[in-house]
């Protein structure tokens, strides 16, 4: 047989698995997520509180003098939690072209109104950075308003799917991801799902504005965080399911090796007051999930079936919808898993904020974010 008559097989019975699954999707239960050993179902219990006429807030951060958290949302505003039922009010924008950002969802404006993904405060500076997703990086001061730019272009070519970010304070830079060098990012779902590899991780110097490509060749590169005493930076290889440590200082400066393997697909990564890591999965990993991301023939076979997003996402986050936090200690080991099982408060999470005895809960695709008492 030859090599493509066998790809034609393998499709078809992809497609046929798929179509069958459809059927009934009750009735087949590997399709679910494995349980995680050791895992505690109790993020059910989180407070919910709204994002007033808003969704997605992808990343939360607090400023130097802990207020917020700001929560960057899908309509391309970045909101501030009040404190006193004040409730959320707006700090900042990236974009301005803002007469047509009215709707709350609009992925087809996002190249407009900006989607701010990750952001971070410089706590010296009391500057928001931010890294949206069409834009690149951007800045703006305490006051809020409009963000200035920094940076949208690299090697010449424009920014599409800038991600998530940290700061070194001390030496003035930024280190960020870009998912992927050929799709938006409101194509997220191919470039999950048709084996994509150009993601990288990049530097940026805030004084000298000089961009340097630490890591390319990423399979969906996403979240970002500093080692305490910034020896190392972790990175998320979201559809590899795994956390990639670059060594920056010592022995092993330069070196790349897999700090932590996920049973899912990792968002955003966010240091705590240890040196511990709070990764926040977009779902958890099952056998479908896992053969269409590992083989792109699979998932390329996927993409071409007249499958809506929603339908899409159903078998990419294996069912039913739930909520997985896992917490890495500094040498990568699987400390905690924290979750909720059954999707009945939090769903889809993309970041994990600890503050002050809490988890900070975002979601890239929910109206919500989450806090978790941690006592
Ligand atoms: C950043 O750029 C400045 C100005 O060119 C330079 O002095 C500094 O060494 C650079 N920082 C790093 C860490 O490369």
């Amino acid at each position: 047989m030859s090599s493509r008559l066998l790809l034609r097989a393998a499709s078809l019975a992809v497609l046929a698995f798929v179509l069958a699954i459809y059927q009934d999707p009750s009735r087949i239960n590997f399709h679910a997520p494995p349980p995680i050993h050791g895992s505690r179902d109790v993020l059910h219990s989180a407070q919910i509180i709204n994002v007033t006429a808003a969704l997605g807030p992808e990343s939360l951060a607090f400023d130097p003098s802990g207020r917020g958290p700001y929560a960057g949302v899908a309509d391309g505003r970045i909101l501030r939690w009040e404190e006193d039922g004040l409730g959320w009010s707006e700090f900042a924008i990236t974009s301005s072209q803002r007469e047509k950002c009215v709707r709350p969802f609009a992925p087809e404006m996002e190249h407009v109104c900006g989607r701010p993904l990750g952001l971070r405060f410089h706590k010296k500076t009391g500057d928001l950075y931010i890294a949206d997703a069409y834009f690149g990086l951007r800045v703006v001061g305490p006051n809020g308003g409009l963000a200035s730019p920094l940076l949208t272009h690299v090697e010449g070519h424009p920014l599409l799917f800038t991600n998530d970010m940290d700061i070194d304070e001390d030496k003035d830079l930024i280190y960020f991801t870009d998912s992927s060098t050929t799709f938006y990012r409101r194509q997220f779902m191919s470039a999950a799902l048709s084996g994509d590899r150009t993601g990288r991780l990049l530097k940026y110097n805030i004084s000298s504005k000089e961009v340097t490509v630490l890591l390319k060749d990423i399979a969906f590169a996403n979240g970002v965080a500093l080692s305490k005493d910034r020896s190392f930076l972790l990175v998320a290889e979201t559809t590899k399911s795994r956390v990639l440590r670059l060594w920056l200082h010592g022995p092993n400066a330069g070196n790349v090796d897999v700090f932590a393997e996920l049973p899912g697909f990792p968002d955003n990564i966010r240091r705590n007051q240890k040196e511990e890591f709070w990764v926040a999965l977009h779902s958890k990993k099952g056998v479908i999930s896992n053969l269409v991301v590992s083989k792109p023939w699979a998932g390329t076979t996927l993409l071409k079936l007249p499958l809506s997003f929603k339908q899409l996402h159903y078998i990419l986050v294996g069912g039913k919808a739930h909520a997985t936090a896992i917490k890495l200690g500094e040498d990568g080991r699987i400390l905690e898993v924290l979750e909720d099982c059954e999707g009945k408060s939090l769903k889809f999470i993309s970041e994990v904020e600890e503050n002050n005895g809490k988890l900070w809960i975002g979601s890239v695709l929910m109206p919500f974010i989450g806090i978790y008492n941690l006592h």
